[in-house]
């Protein structure tokens, strides 16, 4: 698969780290953007800075000189994460004045598998609306909710219950957290 992970400046670039971490270049072809802050953020909580997987390009926010920038080229599968309600607003309505942007909307026109992770608290009623908005569009709302039957000891444990839901919704087969009710090995 063709595989664009965006990473933009909400809290949780840690789920951003986990899901590169779990990708696998040599079966899937990845591509990664950041946002302007998305640096921020990961200068803050990543110590050491984003691990990317070798050979994986980090395309110039600013320059459409990429393949998602056209219909002609999209990715299969778009993950933002974690997505800003200001991403997800812009992707609801159709702003494309940078290479993210552009992608989700040639991601969402081409009918393919738009995911967003998004992360705030509380939610107001615009970004209930623009999620509304998007979800009636095609794309898929994974937020970073994590889960805690599973007995998630770490806080990469507890990242990991939302990145294997967003694995699985990518259709990539993973061991990542625990499944509910799931024979133990
Ligand atoms: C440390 C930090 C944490 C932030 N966390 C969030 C967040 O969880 N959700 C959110 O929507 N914005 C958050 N923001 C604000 C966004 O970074 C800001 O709205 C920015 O303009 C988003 O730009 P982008 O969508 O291009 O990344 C945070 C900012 C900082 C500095």
């Amino acid at each position: 698969m063709k595989i664009l992970v965006a990473i933009t400046g909400a809290t949780g670039a840690l789920y951003a780290q986990r899901l590169l971490d779990n990708l696998d270049p040599g079966k899937h072809e990845l591509h990664v953007v950041l946002s302007n802050y998305a640096q921020q953020v990961i200068s803050v909580e990543l110590p050491g800075g984003l691990k990317l997987p070798a050979g994986v390009p980090v395309h110039n926010l600013k320059s459409m000189n990429a393949p998602f920038a056209s219909g002609s080229n999209p990715p299969d599968v778009m993950v933002v994460i974690p997505c800003t309600m200001g991403t997800m607003g812009r992707i609801a309505h159709g702003y494309s004045e940078d290479v993210l942007l552009r992608a989700a909307d040639v991601t969402l026109k081409e009918k393919k598998k738009l995911i967003l992770v998004p992360r705030e608290t509380p939610f107001s009623l615009i970004h209930i609306k623009n999620m509304e908005l998007l979800i009636l569009a095609g794309a898929i709302i994974m937020p970073a909710n994590p889960s805690f039957y599973s007995g998630a000891g770490s806080v990469v444990q507890v990242v990991d219950t939302v990145v294997a839901r967003v694995l699985d919704h990518m259709g990539i087969a993973n061991k990542l957290a625990p499944r509910w009710a799931e024979e133990l090995e």
